[in-house]
């Protein structure tokens, strides 16, 4: 029997794991530079595939706060308006259920959005992350940017398992489990090539790439966390 590719989202376990993220890691520095270059303060903006809020929080922090936080799992969704309700009450009215294969906002609503920490990679396949670039595309205003971070098979923390890896039946080259500190984590990964090329069938544009580690120094915290990732910026036309 397949397994479940969504199973672990919906895990209390991997919910608080992420909560804990939340509070302790926080926004990366990298992603507070690329955040503070490319997204206005007063701009309407979206996070998808958000978990607990960990990106999110940082960014009400910093006073983006026309903000909506979501995720597709209801365990993800509830931690999160735990979370940002316990920085600040207003906040958990931000978090929304949003599956991003199919989001429930109108054309042209965003200014920029966010797929922190490979929100994008831990979707059921390419397919589905060929309809959530769409859909992200979709909502996104002209000129609007999306920030996402993707883990780098050629350059990432596991390119050495990535460069003797073989598919298990199944999988595309690419997809694989990966131990996590819950359950089995379903994850693919992508070379700056592909995810290039994935943008451009989606109608987005790559203005920006670099590894985590070429544009800040995260801290061990984040290091932990994440390891080294690529963070990426596109832009609708
Ligand atoms: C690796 S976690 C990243 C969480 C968060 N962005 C962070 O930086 O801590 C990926 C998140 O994507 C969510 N997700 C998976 N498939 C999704 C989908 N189709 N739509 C929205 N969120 C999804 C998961 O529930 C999970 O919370």
């Amino acid at each position: 029997m397949e397994r479940d590719r969504r199973a672990h989202w919906l895990e209390p376990a991997t919910a608080l794991h992420y909560a804990r993220a939340a509070v302790r890691v926080g926004l990366w520095e990298s992603e507070r530079l690329l955040v503070e270059r490319h997204f206005r303060r007063n701009g309407r903006l979206l996070e998808v595939g958000a978990g607990a809020g960990r990106a999110g929080l940082g960014l009400l922090k910093l006073g983006f706060t026309q903000l909506t936080v979501t995720d597709f799992s209801p365990t993800m969704v509830e931690m999160a308006r735990g979370v940002l309700g316990e920085a600040n009450p207003e906040w958990d009215r931000k978090v929304e259920r949003a599956d991003m294969t199919a989001l429930p906002y109108p054309d042209a609503s965003f200014d920029g959005v966010l797929a922190a920490f490979n929100a994008l990679m831990c979707l059921r396949n390419r397919t589905d992350c060929a309809l959530a670039l769409s859909e992200i595309r979709r909502v996104l205003l002209p000129g609007g940017r999306l920030i996402f971070s993707a883990n780098d098979r050629e350059r990432g923390d596991h390119r050495a398992e990535w460069a003797k890896h073989s598919p298990e039946d199944g999988l595309e080259a690419g997809e694989r489990w990966h131990d996590s500190p819950t359950s089995p984590v379903f994850m693919r990964s992508c070379t700056e090539a592909e995810m290039r090329a994935e943008l451009e069938i989606a109608g987005l544009r790559l203005i920006e790439s670099a590894l985590t580690t070429e544009l800040a120094e995260d801290g061990p915290m984040a290091r932990e966390f994440a390891g080294i990732t690529r963070l990426y910026v596109a832009q609708k036309a």
